[in-house]
């Protein structure tokens, strides 16, 4: 693949409402992020994305817009945004912002006029059906129908996520059109590219009929009818050509139900997007993402298969974009590290896991600095839509409500929607006022300020992470393959070109291993669990290196 100016960026996302308040309303802002790019410029990191800034009711925290024009007023104006731009720009840092086309809120004029005025050609910019009952038994993602009905009409339209959430009707060609130029106008404005929320739903099987159920409720995963369905190609190559082509913008698709088969399509040279987010290894801990009550127990064989056929598979098409967290996932340390998940020297080892995988790696906010999941004691306790449901759904299948709030405790989208940790306080440096979602913890130990101030951090490791990868080209553009391991819980990757090759090699368990291996070479980065002899690699529990091998 021919090299792409976004292959060596390194992105931070950024959660809006969680990064930090700069007007003691509890809610994090885009002043508040703008207070935070010296920080961001010295971990060096190359990009941020943001997730949605703009007006929303909020259901689902900005995933639900009501006008891709204007900012939410909690996170500022379009003069803050400006601002922020310009500061970006300073800094060499480049924006990403978040796309939410699949649906808007129920509180779009457009969909505000689509129920005032049936006759209005907004109506078909949603999905509505004129019935006496359900169309179908179709489950939304964030629970109980995609059919929600009208109080006053015996008309149902659809949603793919919470009712507040209507699904746009992407069969409108005028639809689109309004799409097309709400992109390019934010492209415009001078931002680096998009990360496309939930985009392989914008296509239905249009035939709508109802399937076997999955559940007691009666009803059956929408994803089986509506994610990744023939068809989708027309409208997603028309995006790639009408907007983030022209602009040789960056983007990057959550995508989920692709196959691995189809990569070449959606990340191929001349595919819709420039990456693609693979959640097999995020979601490998339960049934599906969107199923928290069915848990599944796994190894770090596993995840290591899971890693590996993703990354071959995504080498032989395109460009990927490795991750471990994300504002939809619990928090790293607390799924793949358990008991381990404050242990120091682990948590090393799961950065250098995934950081220099093949593709353009991605760190959440607070991952920098080992942040772990929470424990509520009441469901009252949880603000995110989907907790709410799987806790009830997680009953109804069967739990106890002890078990059901362990279930979302553990796996709860609010895990990671907390306040980034800045410092050793009560409200953690995020906010002088009241903070919209309760701190995960105070810690002396996990927050930014004694972070920076240790030479041994978790937060130096990601720093110097970064610069090496900055430093050693063949970490971003050369192949990866994956040696044969000899040890069940070692872990390991090369990346290598024709002149060099790097060695990842990470111990992923808390026993100490020994692996054979005769082409020793020196060690560029560690979590001082390794040692090199002539011919074996010698682990810690955790130990983890990355090793420059010699050619
Ligand atoms: C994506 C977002 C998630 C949101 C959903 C609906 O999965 O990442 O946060 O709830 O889409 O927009
Ligand atoms: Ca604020």
């Amino acid at each position: 693949m021919e090299n792409k100016w976004w292959q060596s960026e390194i992105v931070y996302q950024i959660y809006p409402r969680s990064f930090q308040d700069s007007n003691g309303d509890g809610i994090g802002d885009v002043r508040g992020i703008i207070s935070r790019l010296d920080y961001l410029a010295e971990l060096g990191i190359t990009m941020i994305w943001i997730s949605p800034i703009f007006k929303s009711p909020m259901a689902d925290n900005g995933y639900d817009i009501s006008d891709y024009f204007d900012l939410a007023p909690e996170f500022g104006t379009m003069a803050d945004f400006e601002e922020l731009l310009a500061e970006t720009k300073k800094r060499g840092i480049k924006i990403l912002l978040d796309l939410v086309v699949n649906h808007s809120s129920d509180e779009h004029p457009w969909f505000q006029e689509a129920l005032k005025n049936p006759q209005s050609k907004y109506r078909d910019y949603y999905i509505f059906k004129e019935a006496n009952e359900r169309p179908n038994n179709w489950r939304s993602i964030f629970g109980g129908s995609v059919w929600e009905k009208l109080p006053d009409e015996e008309v149902y339209y659809y949603h793919t996520f919470h009712k507040k959430q209507p699904d746009l009707n992407w069969e409108n060609p005028e639809l689109r059109e309004e799409i097309y130029s709400m992109i390019n106008q934010w492209l415009e404005l001078g931002i680096a590219g998009f990360r496309v929320d939930a985009i392989t739903f914008i296509k239905k099987d249009l035939s709508f009929k109802s399937i076997e159920p999955d559940g007691v409720d009666g009803l059956a995963k929408c994803t089986k009818t509506s994610r990744n369905q023939p068809g989708i190609e027309v409208f997603l190559k028309e995006l790639q050509e009408r907007c983030f082509k022209p602009y040789d913008s960056v983007t990057v698709a959550e995508a989920p139900g692709v196959g691995y088969d189809e990569l070449d399509d959606f990340i191929g040279p001349d595919g819709f997007f420039s990456m693609i987010f693979d959640f097999k290894a995020a979601d490998l801990d339960v049934a599906s993402g969107t199923e928290w009550f069915k848990p599944v127990a796994w190894t770090p064989e596993d995840l290591f298969n899971r890693l590996k056929t993703s990354q071959l598979a995504i080498q032989e098409s395109g460009w990927g974009a490795p991750f471990i967290e994300n504002h939809d996932q619990n928090r790293a340390p607390s799924k793949y590290l358990k008991d381990n998940q404050t242990n120091p020297v682990a948590l090393k080892a799961l950065a250098l896991l995934y950081f220099y995988l093949y593709g353009t790696p991605f760190i959440y906010q607070g991952q920098e600095i080992g942040m772990v999941n929470f424990e509520r004691e009441s469901l009252d306790d949880f603000d995110d839509i989907s907790s709410i449901d799987q806790y009830h759904r997680g009953m109804a299948e069967g739990l106890t409500a002890e078990e059901a709030l362990a279930v979302i405790n553990y796996r709860s989208r609010d895990n990671s929607r907390t306040p980034m940790q800045w410092e050793d306080s009560p409200s953690v440096g995020f906010t002088t006022g009241q903070p919209w979602l309760a701190v995960t913890e105070q810690s002396s130990v996990r927050n930014v300020a004694a972070q920076m101030a240790d030479p041994d951090s978790l937060w130096r490791f990601y720093q110097n992470l970064i610069a090496v990868k900055k430093e050693t080209p063949v970490l971003t553009h050369g192949q990866i393959a994956f040696p044969e391991r000899t040890e069940e819980d070692v872990f390991l990757y090369r990346r290598y070109d024709e002149d060099q090759a790097y060695l990842v090699i990470v111990n992923l368990s808390g026993q100490a291993q020994t692996v054979v291996y005769p082409r020793p070479g020196e060690l560029v980065v560690t979590n001082q669990g390794v040692t090199i002899t002539t011919n074996d690699i010698k682990l810690a529990p955790f130990g983890a290196a990355l090793i420059k091998e010699e050619c």
